[in-house]
């Protein structure tokens, strides 16, 4: 298994290009079995997430031409041959559940492996059955599977989701646009990745209103067709970025997503006392202040603070003066990254879904071990302002989201290499 080493304390400065978004290629590569067209992706990320979800689609009976030097996915579907997800691809990435509601809208049948559980948490898939049962889904658990069926086609519904869920709303937004009929989704999610997708289904001769709220009506047509679709630049990754220069020091322009996607995080960073200059598709931070401000921070679904970049933050509060605090109300258990930035000499208490950081004047560099995604990022960025050597063992946790990351990395001065 490969490891990364960061030899730390180099300032950073230079410019990355962010790539697509995993999270919006997770949804739209499923959305091509609802059509016998072809869906053309570009500025696709090459991630060992994708790959898998190519192996799943292919097992399904699509098509796939990728080109990575293009960055373009061609995925058709003319016919499904198996309507099977099977375990051993499913457990290795839990959004394949989202063929579910295409396979059901498409075939009328499906049957899916439940997904399982990660070091984040259960990962319970109970909305996405609740919201494709109102759609007409006979759906019952057998074998660790969800076997569902349809008698003729799926039907419009009303569905009001208790809590928001970008999965299930993206699971029901992909069944309901070839139900018959109209599906009104109360509650939905507002992440950017799925306006990406209604915005690709509404290219495809989908109709979907109230794109981007919380109120989202999706008209069933008969049929979808081909279109090609650019994928959003990855929030996240630009997130992530952004606080490479801020915790080790120097200035980094980051372009290739729009940085309105992430106003609830950027808030965040100014309160820091980090130096950001935003425009629309690119931005510039550069730290240039000796000790950062502490904040308080409490995740929330979008438009609220992403917890996909709270572990990162909270590496940046590492170093801040005072006491920090975040509370984690998205997963139950997406701390797994503390007791490794401990090892490395930060001080942070955790109790229950909140942790208390107390800043300290530096982290020495460690032997450390990578658990989910988004931990594994912020050892990286820890190592880049630690003295000493850091060596993240794991790393394909970071293969599944973060394309080259060294290599952007060491583009701005960053003394970073993968080794087996
Ligand atoms: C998506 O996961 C993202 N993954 C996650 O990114 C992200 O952290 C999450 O949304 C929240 O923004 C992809 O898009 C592939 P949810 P998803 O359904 O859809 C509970 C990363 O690092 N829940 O919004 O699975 C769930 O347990 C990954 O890139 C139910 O209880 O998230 C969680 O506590 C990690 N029942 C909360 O809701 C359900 O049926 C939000 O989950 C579904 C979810």
């Amino acid at each position: 298994m490969d490891k990364i080493s960061i030899k730390g304390q180099r300032q950073l400065s230079g410019e990355v290009k962010i790539s697509g978004a995993k999270n919006a290629c997770l949804t739209l590569m499923p959305l091509s079995i609802l059509s016998p067209e072809t869906l053309e992706l570009t500025n696709v990320p090459n991630l060992s997430d994708i790959t898998t979800m190519q192996t799943l689609l292919r097992s399904l009976g699509t098509s796939i031409k990728y080109n990575p030097e293009k960055s373009s996915l061609k995925l058709t579907t003319k016919n499904i041959t198996n309507c099977t997800a099977d375990y051993e691809i499913v457990r290795k990435m839990r959004a394949s559940i989202l063929v579910l509601g295409p396979l059901l809208a498409r075939m009328g049948k499906a049957s899916v492996s439940l997904p399982g559980g990660c070091a984040i948490g259960a990962r319970p898939v109970d909305l996405h059955l609740f919201g494709l049962e109102k759609l007409g889904a006979k759906l019952k658990l057998k074998d660790g599977y969800i076997i569902g069926n349809v008698r003729g086609r799926l039907k419009g519904a009303k569905i009001k989701f208790p809590f928001v869920s970008v999965g299930a709303t993206e699971n029901i937004i992909m069944a309901a646009s070839l139900a018959k009929g109209t599906t009104v989704i109360k509650n939905a999610a507002r992440e950017p990745e799925v306006i990406d997708l209604c915005n690709c289904i509404i290219s495809m001769g989908g109709n979907i209103d109230g794109v981007g709220t919380s109120t989202i009506i999706i008209d069933g047509v008969d049929h979808l067709k081909h279109t090609s679709h650019n994928v959003l630049g990855d929030r996240i990754e630009m997130g992530t970025f952004m606080l490479a220069p801020a915790i080790a020091g120097g200035k980094i322009k980051i372009r290739g997503c729009n940085t309105d996607y992430l106003n609830s995080f950027i808030e965040k960073l100014v309160e820091t006392g980090v130096d950001i200059k935003k425009n629309k598709n690119e931005i510039i931070v550069e730290k240039n202040i000796d000790v950062l401000n502490p904040i308080n921070v409490i995740t929330a679904p979008y438009p609220g603070f992403p917890t996909d970049l709270q572990a990162q933050l909270m590496t940046l509060t590492c170093f801040s003066k005072g006491i920090s605090k975040f509370e984690e109300k998205i997963f139950e258990n997406r701390f797994m990254h503390v007791p490794e930035l401990i090892r490395m000499g930060a001080n942070i208490e955790v109790q229950g879904g909140t942790a208390k950081v107390t800043g300290v004047n530096k982290l020495k560099g460690a032997p450390v071990m990578a658990t989910d995604l988004r931990a594994s990022v912020s050892l990286i960025l820890a190592g880049l302002a630690s003295s000493g050597e850091t060596v993240i063992s794991r790393v394909y946790h970071l293969d599944r989201g973060y394309e080259n990351i060294e290599k952007k990395l060491s583009n701005c001065g960053a003394n970073i290499r993968r080794f087996k």
